[in-house]
């Protein structure tokens, strides 16, 4: 029996250290007043994660760990409850249809905010950005911490946008007297135009919509449609940590279920946030 040649034992040590240190923690908060029920889908290829879907109660934090070089999304499912009947879990809002709090390999059946990672890609940086291509569930803000680079900064959609939007996106609640989510045009229209698909498959021929303007006021770093690549693809180098947090802000706290009193319901949603909040303290204007 031989000892490991130094050169094999360098490697190892490499090896180990190398995916420990370039390893990210993803620490999920959730600042809703109501609870939010994570769910994360591997890309093909990547590692899988510990937790494909799990319950996180208002005010709770829950570190995820993540392997570095990992890709995926990440989305917020609300109005969650298990049928006493069949035992059947299933979600008003992004819901990905697994019956089940894990979603094994299942995504969000839009309208949903979504977040979207590649880990340790080109160059060896971190490419995410929160996407309301599919529509608009909840506030959603990604927050790297440790990276390197010009443009590794908050993005997200801080703003409540269920009450204002249009009501040919509008979800209702089961009562239908609460929108609990919004749909983008192309979910909604079925339309190449806004899809960005057929004729309109490139960014030269797929420009943006009223509609996916609503959205780009609304929250300017998300992105609104599907070549809005510029304003909505943001870069970290040295692999930093994530905290993602549902309703970032206060004033989108309310439960989605639990309508406003008249009068402040009508000034909120009398006109679209114009500027997003990144952080809980600096509440929106308007909302
Ligand atoms: C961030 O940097 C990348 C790479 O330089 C660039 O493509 C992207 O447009 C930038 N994103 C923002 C939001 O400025």
């Amino acid at each position: 029996m031989s000892r490991l040649s130094p050169m094999l034992t360098l490697w190892l040590l490499a090896g180990c250290f190398g995916s420990e240190v370039l390893s990210a923690t993803f620490t999920f908060s959730n600042n809703c007043g109501y609870t939010v029920w994570p769910g994360l889908l591997s890309g093909a290829g990547t590692a899988p994660l510990s937790t494909t879907g799990f319950a996180l109660q208002k005010g709770e934090s829950r570190p995820v760990p993540v392997p570095s070089a990992w890709s995926g999304r990440i989305w917020g499912r609300t109005l969650c409850s298990t049928d006493s009947a069949t035992g059947k879990f299933t979600c008003a809002t992004a819901d990905c249809g697994s019956g089940k709090l894990e979603c094994s390999g299942a995504g969000a059946i839009p309208p949903a905010t979504l977040a979207e990672f590649t880990l340790n890609g080109a160059g060896g940086q971190d490419f995410y950005d929160v996407s309301l291509v599919d529509g608009y569930n909840l506030p959603m803000m990604v927050v790297p911490s440790g990276g390197t680079g010009k443009n590794c900064s908050a993005t997200g959609c801080s703003v409540d946008l269920n009450g204002a939007c249009p009501t040919e996106l509008k979800v209702l609640s089961m009562d239908g007297k609460q929108g609990v989510a919004c749909k983008s045009a192309c979910e909604a229209f079925g339309d190449a135009r806004y899809c960005c698909s057929g004729a309109y498959g490139s960014p030269d021929t797929c420009k943006p919509s009223q509609y996916s303007q609503m959205f780009k006021n609304a929250c300017p770093r998300a992105y609104s449609y599907a070549y809005d690549d510029k304003t909505s693809t943001f870069t970290c180098g040295s692999s930093p940590d994530y905290a993602i947090t549902f309703c970032p802000s206060p004033g989108t706290r309310r439960h989605p279920q639990r309508p406003m009193r008249r009068r402040r319901a009508h000034k909120r949603t009398a006109e679209w946030c114009t500027r997003d909040c990144l952080t809980a303290e600096e509440p929106c204007g308007a909302m």
